[in-house]
């Protein structure tokens, strides 16, 4: 009797070792997430896991890939930062390279290809934010069997409730608002915060709100500066001081975003947002006024509790999604489970404060001025 006809994805050949890497900004939680990939994937695949050191730059140099094993990841948890190095340039398919005396981008995706096939691996796990995934996205399209793993301090990417390194960010930032308060409280002075996170305002809002800041400059509601400083100047009737909170993507009402020039890689680098606020307060309502950039501080050093749990629990995730051949896909939370949606998901859309949903709500109940 003739065999029925079944359609097959073509088999890939039994996985024995992965790839590791981090992209983008470092942030809070990313070893905790290479030492649950690590564990999980020696421990119960039985796979071999090697680290590829300054993301993807990493596979089109030599000597970037090394072995790690439980032993070598062992007490990495608690540490910020990323053990595998990371970079913000690398992008195999805008490689920029030095021609005619001018600096040329070019595709060497195909090298990276190549380098991933002689290193014996049968899969790649990225870590980054938008950026790195948008890499490991066009990296799948070309037959790189990858999945992603989202993290950023910015809390921007849609696919995933949160992603890690925001809550210790945020964490960091409202103890900074905390010793703010006792300065500004002795000096009579507004104190203004710039805080990080780029076209969105979670680290600002959430930093903001746990601190207790009188204002919240967040880049979804554009601030009128007339509002701002007649808000100081109501508060200062009953109070001798006021914090103000600006992200640093902040823009005032029919302005221009705050930028400091780019990236080596093109992107643009935001600042000063901050002190054009702190001065247009002192301007406009003669109040001294100090400025603090909270700036990289808010990206170092050790996760939070919720941001180790996060990243092992994401690692762990990783590690059953290569099991399960999801390769395309990143791991996420969807609150109170993991799950795991396309890179095209995760690329497509920014995760950014709804200016009328119930956080900024809560902030304006309790009295805080949101700009506008
Ligand atoms: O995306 C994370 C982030 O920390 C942003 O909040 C910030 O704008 C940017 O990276 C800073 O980048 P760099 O480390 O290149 O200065």
């Amino acid at each position: 009797m003739p065999k029925k006809a079944t359609t097959r994805k073509p088999s890939r050949p039994a996985i024995k070792a992965i790839g590791i890497l981090t992209g983008g900004g470092d942030c809070p939680g990313l070893n905790a997430v290479i030492r649950a990939i690590v564990k999980t994937a020696t421990l119960r695949r039985k796979w071999k896991c090697f680290g590829i050191q300054d993301g993807f730059e990493g596979l089109l140099t030599p000597g970037k890939i090394q072995e790690l094993t439980p032993q070598s990841v062992q007490g990495i948890l608690p540490r910020g930062g990323t053990i595998l190095g990371t970079t913000n340039r690398g992008n195999p398919f805008k490689a920029v390279v030095r021609r005619g005396g001018k600096d040329v981008e070019i595709d060497v995706s195909h090298k990276l290809l190549r380098n991933f096939s002689r290193a014996g691996l049968g899969a790649l796990v990225a870590i980054g934010g938008e950026g790195s995934l948008d890499i490991a996205r066009k990296l799948h399209a070309i037959g790189v069997p990858v999945i992603g793993v989202p993290k950023t301090i910015d809390n921007d990417l849609s696919a995933t409730d949160i992603t890690f390194g925001f809550d210790t960010a945020a964490s960091i930032a409202t103890e900074a608002i905390d010793r703010l308060h006792t300065t500004a409280e002795s000096h009579g002075r507004v104190m203004v915060l710039e805080v990080m996170g780029r076209h969105a305002g979670w680290i600002a809002l959430r930093a903001g709100i746990s601190g207790g800041a009188d204002v919240i400059l967040i880049p979804e509601i554009p601030y009128d500066m007339d509002k701002v400083a007649a808000a100081i100047t109501r508060r200062s009737k009953r109070s001798k001081f006021s914090i103000v909170v600006v992200a640093e993507g902040a823009v005032p009402r029919g302005g221009r975003i705050s930028s400091v020039g780019k990236t080596r890689g093109g992107v643009i680098r935001l600042g000063g947002a901050g002190e054009y606020v702190g001065a247009e307060i002192q301007k406009r309502t003669g109040i001294e006024t100090r400025v603090t950039v909270l700036g990289h501080l808010q990206r170092g050093g050790s996760p939070t509790t919720f941001d180790r749990l996060l990243g092992t629990r994401f690692g762990a995730a990783a590690v059953d999604l290569i099991h399960q051949g999801g390769f395309g896909r990143m791991v996420a939370l969807r609150t109170p489970k993991i799950v795991s949606a396309t890179l095209d998901e995760a690329c497509g859309k920014l995760n950014t404060v709804d200016p009328a949903g119930d956080m900024v709500r809560t902030a304006r109940d309790v009295g805080i001025f949101m700009g506008g």
